[in-house]
């Protein structure tokens, strides 16, 4: 039994991870595949491991309320906490990961590593790789006090109908926005194809990163950062009727990166200093030395 899962709030996202890939089928696309290794399943996870994923949505489902997200986005935003590189924030953020326990999952900066190294192979542009590089630093809200209730999980939009294809989504119904008939209707507070730049999305590491980086990334990054949680929406099809021609448009930079981020686990872990001379002159192509977290 891992004994640091209970001291570290990231812990669990790797469980996460592991019941999207259960969800969404275990056998990642070929280009995730090694030819020379045997081919194995992701790791099928245990009953208890079932259970957290399963006591993590229903905290999730029962707390993520249209007023929860304004105060949240009231909270942090505009961004005002520390001012910090991007490569500082991802040491930061590894803070949290206890590394001495063997069978522990990848630290998150191997994971951040692994997904914009995956993306690099692919020959994608260097926007798309840094994407890849950053797309979960937003988890640092954990390290500032939020549960993993609001920081992590598949995200979805508050303030409308909850759409059946949201993971366990029988848990809304302790969600006091499931009993206000205004935010119940299907567009809810919304109008139809209003598209999601105004929709609030439940709050977690995908908005708080995106409200981040948002001046220095261009818009294809963007989306692949704010909605990379969005199952229900780019896994689903769900919500569609909220979208506008733009966003249809744009969620295929949203699925090109998904893969990556799900599939990308399975490599080798990286060599960190090795690559951190590319990656710090990558993100200096794009960001200033310091920006507001
Ligand atoms: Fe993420
Ligand atoms: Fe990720």
């Amino acid at each position: 039994m891992n004994t640091s899962a209970t001291q570290n709030p990231l812990n669990d996202t790797d469980l996460l991870d592991e019941e999207r890939k259960e969800r969404y089928g275990h056998t990642p696309p070929s280009a995730f595949t090694d030819p020379e290794k045997p081919k194995e399943a992701f790791r099928d996870y245990d009953a208890p491991a079932r259970d957290s994923v399963r006591e993590f949505y229903k905290l999730n489902h029962r707390y993520q309320t249209l007023d929860f997200v304004l105060s949240k986005k009231a909270e942090y935003l505009p961004a005002r906490r520390r001012r910090m590189g991007i490569w500082e924030a991802m040491e930061y953020l590894n803070t949290l990961v206890d590394d001495s326990d063997p069978d522990t999952d990848l630290s998150q900066i191997q994971h951040l590593l692994q997904t914009s190294e995956a993306i690099r192979a692919d020959g994608h542009p260097d926007w798309f790789v840094l994407a890849g590089l950053v797309h979960d630093l937003g988890k640092i809200l954990c390290l500032w006090g939020e549960p993993q209730w609001a920081v992590v999980g598949d995200t979805f939009p508050v303030g409308c109908a909850y759409s059946d294809k949201i993971v366990y989504n029988e848990y809304f119904e302790a969600n006091p926005d499931n009993s206000d008939a205004e935010y119940q209707t299907k567009t809810g507070i919304y109008e139809a194809e209003c598209g999601l730049d105004n929709v609030h999305i439940s709050w977690g590491h995908d908005e708080y990163l995106y409200q981040v980086v948002k001046d220095y990334l261009p818009e294809s990054a963007l989306y692949m950062i704010r909605y990379h949680s969005c199952y229900p929406i780019h896994k689903e099809g769900a919500y569609s009727y909220l979208m506008n021609a733009h966003d249809k448009e744009m969620f295929h930079w949203v699925d090109a990166f998904n893969p990556y981020d799900l599939y990308s686990k399975s490599a080798a872990p990286p060599d960190v200093a090795a690559l951190r001379p590319y990656y710090e002159e990558l993100i200096a192509k794009y960001f200033p030395a310091k920006i507001d977290w």
